[in-house]
């Protein structure tokens, strides 16, 4: 209870909430495979953590979540942007031929600029924080915002960055009523988590406190020569998955997964096969 009972933005019921959404019981993952393996995608109203070293396409795979979603299928979508500017992922993703700013215009996306509030320096972006915030002042305006634009999907990047910044000693717990909030307002969230923060502790609460966790990793090819990436899914609550690690692939279309030999009758993809 605490703050978050007394809270207003908690006032929402249950029942409104169905009201408005639709009750499919997955929401897609983005990537076209891994919703194959995953029997549609992520369930519903889970938290899901995207946990990689440098450059392994955490935010590739975030960004593509939430496009995928906003863009394909009309679910409406949230970005938090930690650690890096949303003019500079706006930019970024351009060359995959996403364009954010359209979804933003028709209130598809929402791109929450925190990046301002921890890097300390000025931005013309709307939606950011008025000034300095605390964590229960941040999440009430995030689930205003879910709750004002009907926001089915979430993505913080990073989440690692997210606590250092309002955990203080408090991380597991903040990130308890974090994750509480956003499964009470019916959201499916995706947090991406970079491997080299310096608090492996913290790495490990998040890692605990999740429904399930995608590995991005590079592993050197046979001969030594090359990178070849992977995703390993570590854990799904209430999915039976696979634990061997998929290769995969980040193209000008984005993330593509070799599910080969993974799922039943599934044809491996011609440039799969050249390597
Ligand atoms: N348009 C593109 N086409 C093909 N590959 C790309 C493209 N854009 C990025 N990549 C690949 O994706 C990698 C970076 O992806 P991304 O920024 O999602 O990683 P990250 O895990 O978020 O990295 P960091 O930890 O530095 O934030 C690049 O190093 C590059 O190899
Ligand atoms: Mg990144």
């Amino acid at each position: 209870m605490g703050w978050l009972a007394a809270d207003p933005s908690y006032a929402i019921t249950p029942l409104e909430i169905e009201g408005r959404v639709r009750l499919e019981p997955v929401i897609s993952t983005g990537v076209a495979e891994l919703d194959l393996v995953l029997d549609g995608g992520f369930p519903r109203r889970s938290c899901v953590l995207v946990l990689g070293g440098p450059g392994t396409g955490k935010t590739t795979f975030a960004i593509q979540f939430i496009y995928r979603n906003a863009r394909e299928r009309g679910v409406k979508a949230l970005f938090i942007a930690v650690d890096e500017a949303p003019e500079v992922v706006r930019h970024r993703v351009s060359a995959f031929g996403w364009d954010l700013r359209e979804l933003e215009r028709t209130n598809y996306l929402i791109m929450y600029d925190l990046h301002t509030l921890i890097a300390r320096i000025p931005s013309d972006e709307f939606f950011q924080p008025e000034g300095p915030m605390d964590v229960a002042s941040f999440l009430a305006e995030i689930l205003g915002i879910i709750d004002e634009f009907e926001v089915e999907v979430l993505a913080v990047d990073t989440v690692t960055t997210l606590l250092e910044h309002f955990g203080g000693q408090q991380t597991r717990l903040v990130l308890k009523r974090m994750l509480s909030a956003l499964r009470y307002h019916y959201v499916t969230a995706l947090f991406t988590a970079d491997l080299v923060s310096r608090d492996r502790q913290l790495i490990h609460a998040v890692e605990y406190e999740m429904d399930g966790i995608l590995h991005l990793f590079l592993e050197p090819t046979p001969d030594g020569i090359d990178m070849i990436r992977y995703l390993r899914i570590e854990k799904m609550k209430g999915r039976r998955h696979p634990l061997s690690r998929i290769p995969m692939r980040i193209t000008t279309d984005g993330i593509h997964l070799d599910i080969h030999g993974i799922v039943p009758g599934v044809i491996r993809r011609r440039r799969w096969r050249r390597r």
